[in-house]
């Protein structure tokens, strides 16, 4: 039989890595509940509608990228590619944008984009996410990019960039749009491209040809065709986040790949990472809950691909939640010690200190080489001849040293020390 694989573009992480994964994901997740964020659990699957309302359907992740199938109902179903409708759906079905507001909320978890893989571009990709719904105040604004900023920091992250944007209202941008419409109708674009221009126009600035980049030079661009109301909005945005210590760079050519944007976006990138180096990307998205049936509320958070946050970290040389595995490592010698040594296990369990034990029949230099490969700071061996005695040997795996302590001792000893 041929041997099974996981899916193309689907990273998986094992211990040791996995430890890595989970140390960026709650880190990140941390920051948004040191600023008050509530977790929510969110579906992987939604109604398609969800996402063709939500995110739109002009965009590449909803007509090109999207998993859609069709279940026994024949409803037609998708896999989350990003978690925002999802959010928003939710808030609007449970009515909590009826409660106070802003609702805050963060969430983590695997989302799905048929792209093509490579090195940080993955068909499952990982985000921690944060949105903030229901009230329009820069600050806010401010709040969620400094969250983000907040959790790549506690990781030890420094050599990313922030960009930052503003791409008007309802008001203000159908008349920009009509104006770079204008603007690329005088270019001698291709055909696909034309086509962009009249279909999303803001995306054709997003172009990373050189031959279209040339083209673009003095392309009007979002940040000057702002109406009164979200200049102010802006500038107030920038303001806050030099008060709170965060560094950007305005960049008027930001454009990001969803339809639902509004005012702020921001894009967190790792020049690290190469091609796929958007570590971490969001904005305001003021229209987005009207769009799925409820009132016009506003709203704005992020999504950071915890998947090219790890990728970073080890670009900088980190190792998030470097450390052991278990602080104990317990080897039992004979048939007599090994339920002494389980008992024991179990104690230490009980009080919070991770342990583990070689299991079966393996002899002490195995064990030995066991408790050496776990990272135990500790070892514990339990010798028969010893037990009839009430005493195991501690070993101190950092120095060699080994002394013989009293069995009813030992969880204590090592507790105290462990602190
Ligand atoms: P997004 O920019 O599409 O935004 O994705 C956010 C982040 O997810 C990206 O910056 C990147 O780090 C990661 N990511 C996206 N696609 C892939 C992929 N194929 N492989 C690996 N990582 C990837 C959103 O999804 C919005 N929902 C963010 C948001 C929340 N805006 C407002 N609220």
């Amino acid at each position: 039989m041929s041997q099974l694989q996981a899916p193309r573009g689907v990273p998986e992480y094992l211990p040791p890595d996995s430890a890595e994964f989970l140390a960026v994901r709650n880190t990140l997740g941390r920051s948004a509940e040191l600023a008050g964020y509530g977790y929510i659990e969110l579906p992987v699957f939604e109604d398609t509608a969800v996402f063709v309302r939500g995110v739109g359907e002009s965009t590449d992740v909803v007509s090109k990228e999207m998993y859609t199938f069709t279940d026994r109902g024949d409803r037609s179903l998708s896999l989350r590619p990003e978690g925002t409708a999802g959010v928003m759906r939710s808030v609007l079905e449970h009515n909590l944008h009826r409660g106070s507001l802003p609702v805050k909320l963060w969430y983590a978890g695997p989302f799905f984009r048929a792209e093509r893989p490579q090195q940080g571009r993955y068909r499952q990709l990982q985000q921690v996410g944060v949105e903030a719904i229901g009230v329009d105040d820069p600050l806010l604004d401010a709040e969620v990019i400094a969250v983000a900023d907040e959790g790549y920091r506690r990781l030890g992250l420094r050599g990313y960039r922030l960009d930052l944007s503003s791409i008007g209202c309802k008001e203000c941008r159908p008349v920009y749009r009509a104006v770079l419409q204008e603007f690329l109708a005088g270019l001698p674009l291709d055909d696909a491209t034309a086509e962009r221009a009249r279909i999303n126009p803001l995306r054709v600035l997003d172009d990373k040809r050189a031959e279209i980049r040339v083209l673009l030079t003095d392309a009007p661009l979002p940040p000057d065709h702002l109406c009164d109301e979200c200049r102010e909005h802006f500038t107030r945005v920038q303001q806050a986040l030099t008060a709170l210590g965060v560094r950007f760079a305005l960049n008027p050519r930001l454009v990001r790949g969803l339809d639902y944007y509004t005012r702020t976006t921001f894009e967190f990138d790792h020049p690290a990472l190469g091609a796929q180096s958007g570590i971490g990307g969001g904005g305001r998205y003021d229209g987005l809950m009207a769009s799925l049936g409820g009132p016009d509320m506003t709203g704005i958070g992020f999504g950071l691909g915890t998947d090219r946050t790890l990728l970073a970290c080890r670009a900088e040389g980190l190792r998030p939640g470097e450390g052991r595995r278990v602080e104990v490592f317990i080897v039992p010698l004979g048939e007599a010690a090994r339920d002494a040594a389980s008992k024991l296990a179990g104690r230490f369990r009980a009080d919070g200190m991770p342990v583990d034990m070689a299991y079966g029949s393996r002899g002490l230099k195995g064990a030995m080489k066991a408790a050496d490969r776990s990272g135990a700071r500790w070892a514990i061996i339990v010798g028969e001849k010893e037990l009839a005695e009430g005493r195991v040997q501690i070993k101190d795996m950092t120095n060699g040293d080994q002394r013989s302590v009293v069995v009813e001792d030992v969880v204590g000893q090592l507790l105290t020390e462990g602190m």
